[in-house]
């Protein structure tokens, strides 16, 4: 069977080291041993409200990062998701054998809404202790009611949060699914972030082929590798580094020039321990920054700590600046030249879409003709 990739990004701005590290990176490394498709992922873009303006011109950046990062535009296939409409046909035939309880175990879903469970099982403690003291005689009925008011409000904010929540946002992972399958991909290089949504898809591949005994997708592999999986926040070690994080300062993005690179390095969030060590429970924020200089410059965690083990967080950080400037600065510069050819990047997404539309056009049939779709 062909070896086949698929992996994509969202265009809604602000494409980071995360997202390079935990994805671009590896695929750039594996377009030469397989076949591959690379996305720009606009249909799941629109889950949460996006400009449309804003929209067609992070979708052209994302494709000038793909090929300034190092995919090869002509060797590969690169195009945005909403060309190729079998992404839709496919998400939604593919929702038809997804349960209800997958989708509902999913948390970035739960995440993206932001619901309070964590918040509302700590006041609800709150409110038990404060019984058992009112109880005793010893807690005053305003401490409770204080305490039944806050959990109630909240209860009703995620309330509304739900029912306002977009269907889209819920389904999400079914389109994904219908990504890679739609292409029968065998390999999906991503994040750490995306495992769980991976995990759906083989499952969903499983749930299809056993309903009708037939072979049809295969088990798509996850690949998640390099030494930064999961790139955290620089303000905060134990918070993945997202897109939709208020503070800019929180990521380096890909479109940062070397002072700001810099500046942000310099103001990453650190510890009051001496010297530099390697622990993710006790050091996150040291960690993460030890991951992405040792993902950045090829050398061993275990070199770069004793290194500077006994130096402190500013010269740390200070070569670190040096090593993320120097690895990123052609990209930036290359993605600025891109950018300005906006002829050339529809081009390759022009293409990029015939490309994808035979494969995927493909897999649609088979799969119509296992449903029992008349095809006349
Ligand atoms: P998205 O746009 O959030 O992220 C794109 C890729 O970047 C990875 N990533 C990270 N890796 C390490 N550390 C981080 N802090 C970090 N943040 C993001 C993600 O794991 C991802 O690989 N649902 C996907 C897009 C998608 C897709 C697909 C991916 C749609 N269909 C089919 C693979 C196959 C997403 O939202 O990625």
């Amino acid at each position: 069977m062909t070896k086949r990739i698929f992996s994509g990004v969202q265009p809604t701005g602000n494409l980071h080291l995360g997202n390079y590290l935990g994805a671009i990176r590896n695929w750039v490394q594996m377009q030469h041993d397989y076949e591959a498709i690379f996305c720009i992922v606009d249909l799941h873009a629109i889950t949460v409200p996006q400009d449309p303006e804003a929209l067609r011109a992070a979708t052209r950046e994302v494709t000038a990062a793909y090929i300034a990062c190092g995919i090869d535009p002509e060797k590969n296939t690169i195009f945005n998701q909403s060309m190729v409409s079998v992404h839709a046909e496919l998400g939604w035939i593919l929702g038809c054998y997804t349960p209800l309880g997958w989708l509902n175990r999913m948390t970035q879903f739960k995440e993206k809404m932001q619901l309070r469970k964590a918040d509302a099982e700590d006041q609800l403690k709150k409110i038990r202790h404060e019984l058992k003291q009112y109880k005793k005689g010893k807690g005053r009925l305003e401490e409770l009611l204080h305490f039944v008011e806050i959990f109630v409000e909240a209860g009703i904010e995620d309330s509304e949060k739900t029912t306002q929540a977009k269907l889209g946002l819920y389904s999400y992972p079914v389109l994904m699914a219908a990504d890679i399958l739609g292409y029968k991909a065998t390999h999906v290089p991503v994040g750490e972030d995306q495992k769980q949504h991976l995990e759906l898809a083989r499952d969903i591949a499983g749930a299809f082929n056993r309903r009708y005994g037939v072979e049809l997708f295969p088990q798509p592999e996850p690949v998640i590798q390099g030494a930064a999986t999961r790139v955290m926040s620089l303000r905060d070690g134990t918070k993945k580094m997202s897109k939709s994080d208020e503070s800019d300062y929180s990521r380096i993005n890909l479109t940062d020039d070397a002072d700001t690179i810099a500046a942000k390095i310099r103001k990453a969030k650190s510890d009051m321990e001496p010297g530099l060590s390697f622990d993710v429970e006790k050091r996150p924020e040291a960690a993460n920054l030890i991951n992405i200089y040792s993902a950045l410059s090829g050398d061993k965690r275990d070199d770069i700590v004793s290194r500077f083990a006994t130096s402190g967080f500013s010269e740390f950080k200070k070569s670190l600046a040096d090593v993320a400037v120097a690895h990123l600065e052609p990209i930036t510069g290359e993605m600025r030249r891109l950018q300005a050819d906006k002829g050339y990047i529809d081009a390759v997404l022009k293409r990029g879409a015939e490309r994808a539309n035979d494969v995927a056009q493909g897999v649609l049939k088979e799969v119509k003709d296992v449903v029992g779709f008349l095809r006349v």
